[in-house]
């Protein structure tokens, strides 16, 4: 495994108590394989990316267990300069806001020779070549001329372009890509994604995508780590996942994608809210939502079981769902 996340804790002291952010994550990802991470909105997703790039702020934050295994390496114990060096030469991260990632007051060409000149010591003259070179594999047309310009003279989906090309630029053996088309129209997403997948197949990197969108996790995903609460409940290889969900949770969030060949009949969300994360129902968190709870749930967290080499479901009657 290029990346692997064993048993994160992550939490945040608020003033309604501790929130346990991150509540036990695993995944993993290999090299030239793309994980998706999915999960509603506060389950941890971005948490659990911001430690595994060493960008948490802590505090507020608190790393309370677990391991970051980036090449067998655990990230945690690194040192701060050390962790310097990984991040950007070996990782490097897409946000959704490209506007307020990019400098506004450097030309586009500009910031990324930095990266060269900054990180790699290159000539000014060679790093510009190369800023032009990467604008070009981004499919950022005229790039020569548009390197003189600066961020907030390109549309958004071009914005978005020249982040990925920042985060290639030093060739890292991992790429996490947080929601990185959600602030974009339709059709730039499916460009974006696409050009992110293809990159990813080029260069043999691996690729975290946080997502909302399970319709592009199908065709860009190789594995999926589905995440409830702070912890990972389902994690499987793609085809799996959509042939039979292994996890309650899974099932419901599978069965709300629009499909179009089922246009208008009515759609499952998963109903219910997802829990306030200082005050986590016992046993499984998700019971308070879950169709198939039994007394068991209410009382005993389930583990990650292990359903077979590749996957592994946190509810204990997996193989029931399994067999639908
Ligand atoms: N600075 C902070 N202070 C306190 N709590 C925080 C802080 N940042 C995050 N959290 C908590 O961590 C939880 C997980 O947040 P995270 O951003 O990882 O969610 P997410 O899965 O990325 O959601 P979204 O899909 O909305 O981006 C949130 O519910 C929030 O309560
Ligand atoms: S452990 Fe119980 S409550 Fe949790 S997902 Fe499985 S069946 Fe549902
Ligand atoms: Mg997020």
């Amino acid at each position: 495994m290029l990346l692997e996340v064993r048993d994160l804790h992550v939490e945040f002291h608020t003033r309604d108590g501790v929130a346990k952010a991150v509540d036990g994550v695993s995944y993993g990802v290999d090299a030239g394989e793309t994980l998706a991470v999915l999960g509603e909105s506060g389950s941890g997703k971005s948490v659990t990316a911001q430690a595994v790039m060493g960008i948490l702020d802590t505090p507020p934050a608190r790393i309370t267990g677990g391991e970051v295994l980036f090449r067998g390496r655990d990230l945690l114990k690194l040192k701060e300069d050390e962790r310097r060096r990984v991040r950007g030469a070996e990782m490097a991260m897409i946000f959704q806001d490209a506007l307020s990632s990019l400098n506004p007051v450097l030309t586009v060409g500009d910031q990324l020779a930095e990266m060269f000149t900054v990180h790699r010591g290159t000539s000014r003259k060679e790093a510009r070549a190369r800023a032009v070179e990467l604008m070009d594999r981004v499919r950022i047309p005229a790039a020569r001329e548009r390197a003189g310009q600066y961020p907030h003279q390109f549309s958004g989906g071009m914005r978005q372009r020249i982040m990925i090309a920042m985060a290639l630029a030093l060739e890292p053996a991992l790429i996490i890509a947080d929601e990185p088309t959600t602030a974009l129209d339709v059709t730039v997403q499916a460009q974006v994604m696409e050009l992110l997948a293809e990159l990813r197949r080029e260069l043999r990197m691996g690729l975290i995508l946080i997502t909302h969108d399970l319709g592009v996790v199908a065709d860009v995903a190789d594995r999926i780590a589905v995440m409830y609460a702070g912890r990972t409940v389902e994690s499987a290889p793609v085809h799996d996942v959509y042939k039979s969900p292994a996890h309650p949770y899974t099932r419901g969030l599978l069965a709300s994608v629009p499909r179009l060949d089922l246009k208008g009949r009515e759609l499952y969300a998963v109903e219910g809210l997802p829990p306030n994360l200082t005050h986590v129902p016992p046993g499984c968190a998700f019971h308070p939502r879950c169709p198939s709870a039994r007394d068991v749930c209410r009382t005993d967290a389930p583990p990650l079981y292990e359903v077979s080499p590749t996957r592994g479901s946190a509810c204990h009657f997996w193989r029931e769902c399994l067999n639908g």
